[in-house]
C-alpha cells in the first residue's frame, strides 16, 4: 500500500479513462488501484447494493490508511473523486480500457462483452479478470477480438503485487503492449502468460490445495496441522486451508473444477469431495464465518 502512494500514472500513458465491470471483491479492488494511479474510473455493477458496498468499503480503507499515516487527506479525496459508481454499461463509452470482474461464467461474460463493444470506441481494450476461463473463448464474442486480453489481478488487488497478463491467439501486439505498460504504470509487477487453464499461479496452486486436501482425506493430519507445517516449515504466509478459507471454498472449488476439465481430466488437478461438500454446505470460509475454521466465535481458531 505504501508504495502505491507515489505511483501516479505516467503522463505518457494512453490509458486515462478506465471502466470496471463488476463491483465485487475484485472489481472494487481494481478500481482502487486504477484510481490511486490517477485514472478516471467508472465502476459499473447491475446491483445498486454492490456499488454502495464498494463505495462504503473504499471509504473505510482510505480512512484506515489516513489513520496509519500512509495517505494524506488530499490524496484520499483525490482517489475517491477518481471513481464514479454507475449502473449502466453505456456509461463506460469513453473508456480506453475496460476490465471485467463479474461472475466466473463464460456465457454471462460473453454476453456482457458483446454488449459492451457496441458502446465503446474502436480502440478501447476490453480485458477480463477471469481466473480460469479461456481468453480466446471470451474474445470470440467480440467483433474485434484483437482488443481482448486477460488482466488477472490477485485478491486483494490493492495489496497483491503480481498481475498476470494473458494474450490469447487473437490478441494484437498493440493490445498486449499497452496492457503491460498500463499495469506497470499502476505500480504492479507483470507476468505475461499464454492462454492456458489457470495461467501460471492458479495452475501451480491446484496441486498445492489438492495434495493438502488429500493429506486430510487420508487421515494423515488435521487442517491446522497441515497449515502449521506449510506455514512454519514451508515459509508460506498462510497454509492451504487458511488460504482456501480466505479465497472462498466456492470460488476455489470452481477454479479447480474448470482447470481439471480444461486439462482433459488430468488427475494432477482432480477436485476434492471434501471441498465440494464444504462449498455445498455453505462453509465458504471467512466470508460466511465458517470454512475449515470457525471465524464467528474465536477469530480464526481451528474448529476440528
Ligand atoms: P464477486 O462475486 O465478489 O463480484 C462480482 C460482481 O459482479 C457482483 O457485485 C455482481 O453483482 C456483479 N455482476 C454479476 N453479473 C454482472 C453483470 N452481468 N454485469 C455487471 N455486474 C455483474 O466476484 P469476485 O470474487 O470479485 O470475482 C470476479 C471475477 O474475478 C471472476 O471472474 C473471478 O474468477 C475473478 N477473480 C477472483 C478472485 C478472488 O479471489 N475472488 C481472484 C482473481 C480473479
Amino acid at each position: 500500500m505504501e508504495n502505491q502512494k507515489s505511483k501516479i500514472v505516467n503522463q505518457q500513458s494512453l490509458i486515462k479513462f478506465v471502466g470496471i465491470i463488476g463491483a465485487g471483491t475484485m472489481g472494487s479492488g481494481i478500481a482502487q488501484v486504477a484510481a490511486t494511479a490517477g485514472c478516471a474510473v467508472k465502476l459499473y455493477d447491475t446491483k445498486t447494493e454492490a456499488l454502495e458496498k464498494a463505495k462504503a468499503d473504499l471509504e473505510k480503507i482510505m480512512d484506515r490508511l489516513v489513520e496509519k499515516g500512509k495517505l494524506d487527506s488530499n490524496e484520499k479525496e483525490r482517489i475517491q473523486n477518481n471513481i464514479k459508481y454507475v449502473n449502466s454499461l453505456k456509461e463506460l463509452k469513453d473508456s480506453h480500457l475496460t476490465i471485467e470482474a463479474i461472475v466466473e461464467n463464460l456465457d454471462i461474460k460473453k454476453n456482457v462483452f458483446s454488449t459492451l463493444e457496441k458502446f465503446v470506441n474502436e480502440d478501447c481494450i476490453i480485458a477480463s479478470n477471469t481466473s480460469s476461463l479461456s481468453i480466446a473463448s471470451i474474445a470470440s464474442s467480440l467483433k474485434k477480438p484483437d482488443r481482448c486480453i486477460g488482466i488477472h489481478f490477485f485478491n486483494p488487488a490493492p495489496l497483491m503485487q503480481l498481475v498476470e497478463v494473458i494474450p490469447s491467439i487473437q490478441t494484437s501486439e498493440e493490445t498486449l503492449k499497452t496492457s503491460v505498460e498500463t499495469i506497470k504504470n499502476w505500480g504492479k509487477t507483470v507476468a505475461v502468460a499464454k492462454d492456458t487453464p489457470g495461467f501460471i499461479v492458479n495452475r501451480v496452486a491446484r496441486p498445492f490445495y489438492g495434495e493438502a486436501l488429500r493429506i486430510y482425506e487420508e487421515g494423515i493430519a488435521s487442517f491446522s496441522e497441515i497449515d502449521a507445517a506449510i506455514r512454519e516449515m514451508g515459509g508460506f504466509r498462510m497454509g492451504p486451508f487458511e488460504l482456501m478459507d480466505f479465497i472462498g471454498n466456492d470460488v476455489n472449488y470452481t477454479v479447480t473444477e474448470t482447470v481439471f476439465e480444461a486439462f482433459y481430466y488430468d488427475p494432477r488437478y482432480k477436485p476434492s469431495f471434501t471441498q465440494k461438500r464444504f462449498a455445498e454446505a455453505g462453509y465458504l470460509g471467512k466470508k460466511t464465518g465458517k470454512g475449515y475454521y470457525n471465524y464467528s466465535t474465536n477469530g480464526s481458531q481451528p474448529d476440528l
